[in-house]
C-alpha cells in the first residue's frame, strides 16, 4: 500500500494525553499527515509547548487543557475543538496513568483513579465526538490498550490491566453500534515503550531484563505507534474496526 503523505488532509484529530511519550508522537504523525490537530493534556503547559513545536508540520495545531476524567472538561475541549476547526474526524483516546502497586496494597482511592482516567475518560471522550461524527458520517477513534489489556501488565498493578483489558471491551461494543454510522473504533495494544511512564517507574537492570525476553530485544518507540495509528485514520482502514492490534516486538504472541 503507497502512503500518502497528505492522507489526512481536511481531517481534524483531537489527542488526548498529548502533551508527551506516545501522544505527543501521535500528533506528530496525524499533523504531518495533513491532518489538524487539538493537542490535548491534563498538563496545559506539555499541551500548548508540544502544539507550538508541531505547529511547522503540515497541519494546524493547538494544545489545550483536558482532564478526561472529568465530564465538563471533556465537552469543553469538544467545544475548542469544534470551534476552532470546524469538525472532529479522529479522536485518539491516549491519555492514560499507570501505578505499580501490588493488588493488596491498592487502595479504593488509586484503584477508582486508574479506572476513571483509562476507561471512563475513554467513554466521556468517545461519548462526547459520536454526536459530531454521525453528523458527518465519518469517524475514526483510536483507543491506546496495551499488552496489559491481552495479557496481565509487565509493570503496571492489576488496576492498570482491568483498565486496559476494559477498554478492549469498550472498543468492541462502540465499535459494533458505531460501524452503520460510517464510524470505526479500534484499540492499539503496546508492549514496552520508549516514555517517561515506563522509563520512571523501573530500573535500567530490570528494563534489561525484559528486553533480553523479547524476540525483537529493543523498547518500541513512541513513532511507532504513530504509524499505526495513523494507518488506522486513513481512507484505507475502512474496513477494520473493533479490532485489537498488537506492537510489541513479538513479547506476545495470541
Ligand atoms: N509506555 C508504555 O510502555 C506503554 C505501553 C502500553 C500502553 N501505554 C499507554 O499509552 C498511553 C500513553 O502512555 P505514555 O507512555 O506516553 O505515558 P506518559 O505518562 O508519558 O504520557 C501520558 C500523558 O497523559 C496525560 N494525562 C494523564 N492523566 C490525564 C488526564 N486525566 N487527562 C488528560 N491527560 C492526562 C499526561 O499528562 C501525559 O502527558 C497510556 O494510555 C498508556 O497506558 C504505554
Amino acid at each position: 500500500m503507497k502512503y500518502d503523505p497528505a492522507g489526512l488532509k481536511g481531517r481534524v484529530a483531537v489527542v488526548t494525553g498529548g502533551g508527551r511519550g506516545i501522544g505527543k508522537a501521535i500528533s506528530a504523525k496525524l499533523a504531518d499527515a495533513g491532518a489538524k490537530v487539538v493537542v490535548a493534556d491534563v498538563d496545559e503547559d506539555s499541551a500548548r509547548q508540544t502544539a507550538k513545536e508541531l505547529a511547522g508540520l503540515s497541519g494546524d495545531v493547538i494544545g489545550s487543557f483536558v482532564d478526561v476524567a472529568q465530564e465538563e472538561s471533556v465537552s469543553s475541549l469538544m467545544k475548542i475543538a469544534l470551534e476552532t476547526f470546524g469538525r472532529i474526524d479522529i479522536l485518539v483516546n491516549n491519555a492514560g496513568i499507570m501505578f505499580r502497586t501490588r493488588l493488596m496494597d491498592i487502595s479504593l482511592d488509586e484503584w477508582e483513579r486508574t479506572l476513571q482516567i483509562n476507561l471512563t475518560g475513554v467513554f466521556l471522550c468517545t461519548k462526547a465526538v459520536l454526536p459530531i461524527m454521525k453528523e458527518s458520517g465519518f469517524g475514526r477513534i483510536v483507543n491506546i490498550s496495551s499488552s496489559a489489556g491481552r495479557s496481565v501488565s509487565t509493570l503496571g498493578g492489576a488496576h492498570y490491566t482491568a483498565s486496559k483489558a476494559g477498554l478492549l471491551g469498550l472498543t468492541r461494543a462502540a465499535a459494533k453500534e458505531m460501524a452503520p454510522l460510517g464510524i470505526t473504533v479500534n484499540a492499539i495494544c503496546p508492549g514496552l515503550i520508549e516514555t517517561k511512564m515506563a522509563m520512571e517507574t523501573t530500573t535500567p537492570e530490570e528494563l534489561q531484563k525484559f528486553l533480553d525476553s523479547f524476540p525483537i530485544p529493543r523498547l518500541g518507540s513512541p513513532e511507532e505507534i504513530g504509524h499505526l495509528v495513523h494507518f488506522l485514520c486513513t481512507d484505507e482502514a475502512a474496513y477494520i474496526t473493533g479490532a485489537s492490534l498488537d506492537i510489541n516486538g513479538g513479547d506476545l504472541m495470541i
